[in-house]
């Protein structure tokens, strides 16, 4: 029969193409690389690979649909423990695009690279169990290290030359870029800086504007220049990634419960979301503002475990894109020194009035003067003081 791997060119997945064939039977292995983002340098060394490895490759254009959901992230604020999900969010649209592949091809079966200890197995295999194929995790099943691996390919004379050489596992795409493994996952170990790849060392660059403009939520032009999602997040990668912008290192709590560290690199992801949300900031009311934190908790955990399709996100997005009808205006973050914070920003939906907060104003909106907040302040904490009192009275007798 014919597998349809989930194919990178990198160490596991090089490492499969060879044992579905050897140990598991297999026939004819397809790889399919599904394009969300990745820098070109990827899919020379995926193509590389194939060739060598003799395995067909179909490559799969998924970057408009992927930024698209990077834009719905957008909206819901979504981060999980500081960590822009872009691992998490591509891993279904991977794995959509392969399960279309592979039933196109009459495989009987798809696989994958990952680990029985990460989160990618669960995401992938939430999508492909929907299906009738049968789903092979050789790296799982075999219970293999990358050490393993590493020895292995060089025994088989399997080209793994490629970039990091199988030092790291790398995970990119348009939202975000992973580093893990080696060194690395000793917390306590300083990561050299040849790690990132995105994000310069921020130095003493000069500090640089940027006018975002959103749209229901939705960012849709820099500097007044209208943009697609996936050219938007592009330009914001180079721009931002040039100052420093959007580094991660961090203690991961994975689903499985284990606690693993993570280096990440994502400029755009952190420029876009803080700029979203100093807008929501002055869109929104403040109820609207604290319940909307909690539902967006809730899309980012969805987001996380790779369940972008569950009907609690339809839900969830229901509040959402009710909310985001507001959302419209521009916001202008400051790049420097490797922070982007929000420093000026305006929309006609503003909940906001000049005259109502200044200190110098006292022409109020509907009339209201500063007297009438005594009554106020005379209750404020009342509750509080009685409280004590009564413990204060019951001890003393
Ligand atoms: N821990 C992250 C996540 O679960 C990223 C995993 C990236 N995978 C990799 N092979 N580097 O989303
Ligand atoms: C893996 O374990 O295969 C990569 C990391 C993850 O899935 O969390």
């Amino acid at each position: 029969g014919t597998v349809a791997l989930a194919f990178s060119g990198g160490l596991d997945t090089t490492v499969c193409v060879s044992l579905l064939k050897e140990e598991y039977g297999f026939d004819e292995v397809i790889g399919v690389t599904v394009d969300v983002g990745q820098p070109d340098y990827e899919f020379e060394e995926a193509e590389e690979t194939a060739e060598a490895l003799d395995v067909e490759q179909f490559v799969v254009d998924a970057r408009e649909d992927f930024a698209d959901l990077c834009l719905r992230a957008v909206k819901a604020n979504a981060d999980y423990q500081g960590y822009p999900l872009g691992t998490a969010l591509a891993r279904p649209v991977i794995a959509k695009s392969i399960l279309e592949v592979a039933e196109e091809q009459g495989c009987s079966a798809v696989a994958h690279g990952c680990t029985g200890k990460g989160n990618d197995q669960l995401r992938f295999e939430a999508i492909w169990r929907d299906s009738e194929l049968d789903v092979i995790a050789p790296v799982r099943e075999l219970g293999l290290t990358r050490e393993w691996e590493n020895e292995y390919a060089k025994e088989q004379g399997l080209p793994v030359e490629g970039g990091d050489g199988g030092r790291y596992s790398i995970d990119t795409n348009l939202w975000s870029r992973s580093i893990e493994g080696s060194e690395l996952e000793d917390p306590s170990t300083i990561p050299e800086d040849d790690i990132y790849k995105w994000t310069e060392n921020p130095s003493g660059k000069e500090a640089e504007l940027v006018e975002i403009e959103f749209e229901d939520g939705v960012p849709v032009a820099l500097e007044g220049e209208d943009l697609g999602a996936v050219e938007l997040i592009e330009q914001l990668n180079s721009q931002a990634g040039s100052h420093g912008v959007g580094r991660t290192d961090m203690m991961e709590d994975r689903m499985l419960g284990l606690k693993v560290r993570e280096n990440y690199e994502h400029p755009a992801a952190t420029v876009l979301l803080t700029a979203h949300e100093a807008l929501e900031g002055l869109v929104l009311t403040q109820e609207e503002r604290a319940f909307k934190e909690q539902i967006d908790q809730q899309w980012s955990e969805k987001g996380y475990q790779g369940l972008i399709d569950a009907p609690i996100v339809d839900a969830l997005e229901g509040f959402i894109d009710e909310t985001q009808t507001r959302v419209n205006g521009t916001v202008t973050v400051k790049l420097e020194g490797g922070h982007c914070r929000p420093v000026s920003r305006e929309s006609d939906y503003a909940v906001y009035s000049e005259s109502a907060a200044s200190f110098d104003e006292s022409d109020v909106t509907g009339g209201i003067t500063q007297q009438d907040a005594t009554g106020v302040a005379k209750y404020h904490g009342f509750q509080s003081r009685l409280a004590k009192k009564v413990t204060e009275d019951l001890k003393a007798k």
